[in-house]
């Protein structure tokens, strides 16, 4: 199988809002998607981005840019996410009424299709709809927050994951309390698309931040 290159994907969420512009300065060029949190307040506790912010953001970047769906209604507004410029989109599936149909709905966009796990839900659970995706996204932490501690029983999920692609093709992202030490794990271990907010926005440059996660034990 075709080794996939490992992709750090630095969290919006981590970002200096006031000053956004500045802070897309701050991304290195070999950054190639940006990761953004959608929270509704009412599947996860806080409330933070819409489709206007995405907007906004698509005409102050050229990367990709990952829109993670933590809402009740993702069949109602997918839609509104891709209309401002989501280049992949991820739900949790127990928030869709029909996720495999939001799935297709997805990709016939040319947009690319995740489906979010949650820490507690078990990843057999998504098995059906493993050769549909573009890709899985692991939460090592329950969704809401940045700033959580890494939820390490979540790397055995990367193990099945890996057990069961076979000739899909889907990657395998992680997302929540990734620093040098998890995010290295997480690599090691097969995860491929790496989500990282506070630890790469902690302060210093963002740059070696990145290289301590790539390339530090
Ligand atoms: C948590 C979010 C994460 C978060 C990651 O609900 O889905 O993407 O922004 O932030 P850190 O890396 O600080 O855990
Ligand atoms: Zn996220």
């Amino acid at each position: 199988m075709i080794k996939k290159r490992i992709e750090i994907i630095p969290s919006v969420l981590s970002m200096d809002l006031a000053c956004i512009k500045e802070s897309l300065k701050m991304i290195p060029n070999s950054v190639n998607m940006l990761h953004l949190d959608v929270m509704d307040g009412h599947y996860v506790n806080n409330i933070t981005f819409g489709p206007v912010f995405l907007r906004s953001m698509r005409r102050a970047t050229r990367k990709k840019i990952d829109a993670h769906l933590m809402i009740t209604n993702p069949d109602k507004y997918a839609s509104d996410f891709m209309d401002c410029g989501a280049d992949l989109i991820s739900f949790h599936p127990e928030t869709s009424s029909k996720p495999l149909k939001l799935i297709q709905q997805i990709k016939k966009r040319g947009v690319k299709a995740g489906l979010a796990l949650n820490p507690d839900i078990p990843v057999k659970s998504i098995l059906k709809y493993l050769p549909h995706v573009d890709y899985v996204l692991l939460m090592s932490v329950f969704p809401g927050f940045a700033g959580q501690e890494f939820i390490e029983s979540v790397l055995e999920k990367i193990d099945y994951l890996k057990r069961e692609r076979g000739r899909m093709k889907f990657a395998i992202e992680i997302d929540g309390g990734i620093n040098n030490l998890t995010g290295r794990r997480s690599i090691e271990r097969g995860a491929e698309w790496i989500v990282s907010g506070s630890y790469l926005f902690r302060g210093g440059s963002v740059q070696k931040n990145i290289e301590r996660i790539l390339y530090d034990a």
